[in-house]
């Protein structure tokens, strides 16, 4: 099946950064929000890191304008009517992922595919809300979304190939690496990273050694980009908290249950860069390691 127009639902973090590579690749793309707002704030982020491209002399600026062209945003979900693909990124709440997808399996024609870009839930739990479980599946992107090259294509008991090989095929056209994934909560990327996080934490609990030394050990021991606790902090220890409740739920496992001082911390507002302390304080010039009496 050919995607022509795409939809994403929330234009935060994620949306915003699923709509930029949208775009890019030449997709007419329809981002719905809450209040307009969120919008200005997801397309200013989509402006500057377009303008950066051009700037570096990795765009041109006529191909910057065609991008720019393609995008539209939108508070009204009817709008969304004629896509072919839509991708949702809102909060990690069933009830409200529900919500949106039966209106739009209502909305929307035959054709179109229903994607959740959920990083923990079960996306059949989303899909039993439609009428097309056929054409429903999860496509999960990474953080940050315009440089992270991975995409995990989430197949149901009731996906269908035809929708399995039409995700893969837009993923690449994207520029991204897709792989298949089953629908077990956090599927194959979190079902390994949110225990290490985890970890990390535990080890940082028992004195292990300091918030610098651990993410120094990860970092130059094997070549991670970023070590354990400058990740939890970009990921937001809110998310990640979130999203370990939802697979200790899920498995029962005490691998997957949020320590502690990570409650502690998201009780304390401590949600890491997007709320200025995390881990680390970001109000300087560089992130200093937040004391946080271990
Ligand atoms: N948006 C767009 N582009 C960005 C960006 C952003 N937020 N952050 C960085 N970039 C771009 C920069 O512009 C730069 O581009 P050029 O090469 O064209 O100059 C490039 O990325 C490298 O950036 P920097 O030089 O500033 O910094 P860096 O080399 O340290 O890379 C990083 C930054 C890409 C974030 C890197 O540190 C990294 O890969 N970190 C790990 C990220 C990761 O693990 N993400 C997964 C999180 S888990 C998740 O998303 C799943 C979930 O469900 C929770």
């Amino acid at each position: 099946m050919e995607i022509r127009r795409v939809g994403v639902l929330g234009c935060g973090l994620m949306g915003s950064g699923i709509a930029q590579v949208c775009i890019e690749a030449g997709y007419e793309t329809t981002v719905l929000e809450v209040e307009q707002r969120f919008l200005d704030k997801g397309f200013g982020a989509i402006e500057k890191n377009l303008s950066r491209a051009v700037e570096k002399g990795k765009m041109s600026a006529q191909a910057m304008d065609k991008a720019k062209s393609l995008l539209k945003g939108t508070l009204r979900i009817e709008e969304l009517q004629g896509c072919d693909l839509i991708i949702e990124a809102v909060v990690e709440d069933l009830k409200t992922k529900n919500e949106m997808f039966s209106a739009l399996d209502r909305l929307c024609p035959d054709h179109t595919i229903l994607a959740s870009n959920t990083s923990s839930l079960t996306v059949m739990a989303m899909a039993a809300s439609t009428k097309r479980q056929d054409r429903f599946c999860g496509l999960h992107f990474f953080n940050p979304v315009p440089v992270m090259k991975l995409v995990e294509v989430v197949k149901t008991i009731a996906t269908s190939q035809e929708t399995v090989e039409t995700c893969f095929a837009f993923s690449r056209s994207l520029g991204k690496v897709p792989i298949l994934a089953k629908d077990n909560s956090g599927f194959i990327v979190n079902l390994l990273l949110v225990p290490y996080m985890l970890d990390s934490i535990r080890a940082l609990e028992q004195g292990v050694a300091s918030i610098e030394d651990i993410d120094t050990g990860m970092k130059l021991g094997c070549n991670y980009p970023m070590g354990p606790f400058t990740l939890i902090d970009f990921v937001g220890l809110d998310t990640l908290f979130n999203i370990a409740n939802i697979m200790f739920d899920e498995y029962r496992e005490k691998r997957y249950a949020p320590p502690p001082l990570l409650r502690k911390m998201v009780l304390a507002g401590y949600f890491g860069r997007k709320s200025g302390r995390g881990f680390y304080d970001y109000s300087g010039e560089k992130p200093v390691p937040v004391d946080l009496g271990i």
